[in-house]
């Protein structure tokens, strides 16, 4: 199922999100709006956006702040993305050449900088400390996330565990701030924002964890990045300690080296080591796991549409090739 089928019972919603996202890209700084309206207009999913609607309607929300909300989350992620394509010199994103291949490292920064600081204005405009807190925590630990990330690069021996606190920091933050944010908007007690920030965060994971095995096996025409991104960083991704931990002696020691060396030379040898272990097999099954997680915590929420498209959305997550 596409994304667009998915957000069939938002779609009023997400049409108003993008009106709110367009409004708010404006500056007086031409530049800026050229950056930013090149990354926003190559599309996206907008996944985190559609969580947070999901959620607060599902609990009934009839406020006026949830358009806002989901813009302001889609540009902290829109933010990181700008400086990730930085940090991992990617040159492919949304099927485009990334905004760093266009304008340049210095540009992508500092228009992420832009997109992070209008999404501050955007949530004080909303004047809820709640609100506040989750964004102003999610975006820190986001950032923790990067650099824990940059610090294992290279690392051969990262653990899975060193594996999973930064894609729960990187990725899983954000979609828990989505579906908390949908939670407090929605009236939820804190129990109930906790078991929904569960969901997030268990959906951001099995998330991550299936972009880590497209890194290896997409179709770049489906994901509109590169494959190989990961390896050519020398990062220790889930697939590829799988084989080290568990991979012949000579499978092992191969991705040992790719991942000290970095670069693309040897994305062949790592293609066949992993082919050779069921690693990304593995790692699928781990985002299953996580999705299945995701799908319990949702108990919290009573029957309706909305519910069944978040159900919907955790196997799309695990079954994607997108
Ligand atoms: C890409 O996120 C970054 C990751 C967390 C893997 P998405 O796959 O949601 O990116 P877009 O917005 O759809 O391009
Ligand atoms: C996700 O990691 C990055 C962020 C959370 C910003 P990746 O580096 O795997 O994301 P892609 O593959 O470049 O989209
Ligand atoms: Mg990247
Ligand atoms: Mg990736």
């Amino acid at each position: 199922m596409s994304t667009q089928e998915l957000y069939a019972p938002i779609a009023a919603d997400m049409a108003a999100v993008d009106g709110v996202i367009r409004e708010r890209l404006h500056s007086e700084v031409v530049l800026i709006r050229q950056v930013a309206e090149y990354i926003i207009a190559a599309g996206g999913k907008r996944l985190r956006p559609a969580l947070l609607l999901f959620v607060a309607n599902a609990l009934g929300y009839r406020g006026t702040h949830h358009h806002e909300l989901a813009a302001v989350v889609e540009f902290i992620h829109t933010a990181t993305l700008l400086h990730d394509d930085v940090v991992d010199e990617s040159s492919l994103r949304r099927g485009n050449s990334t905004a760093n291949a266009m304008f340049g490292n210095a540009a992508a920064v500092l228009v992420g900088d832009f997109l992070y600081s209008r999404s501050f204005q955007m949530m004080v405009g909303v004047n809820d400390m709640r609100v506040m807190r989750v964004l102003a925590d999610a975006t820190n630990v986001i950032a923790e996330g990067e650099v824990l990330q940059l610090l294992n690069v290279r690392n051969a021996d990262a653990s899975v565990e060193d594996y999973l606190r930064v894609i729960r920091y990187k990725t899983a933050m954000l979609f828990e701030a989505a579906a908390r944010l949908g939670g407090i908007l929605g009236g939820l007690d804190e129990a109930g924002q906790e078991q929904l920030a569960a969901f997030g965060r268990h959906l951001g994971t099995a998330f991550q964890l299936v972009d880590d095995v497209l890194d290896y096996s997409g179709d770049e025409a489906s994901t509109g990045k590169h494959l190989g991104d990961d390896l050519a960083e020398g990062k220790p991704t889930l697939p590829l300690i799988h084989v080290i931990q568990h991979g012949a002696p000579e499978h092992a020691a191969a991705v040992r080296a790719a991942i000290e060396h970095g670069g693309r030379d040897s994305f062949p040898q790592v293609i066949a080591a992993i082919r050779a272990t069921d690693a990304l097999e593995r790692t699928r099954a781990a985002a299953r796991a996580e999705a299945d997680a995701a799908k319990s915590a949702l108990s919290v929420l009573p029957p309706s549409l909305f519910k069944q498209a978040l159900l919907q959305l955790s196997d799309f997550a695990v079954a994607r090739d997108h």
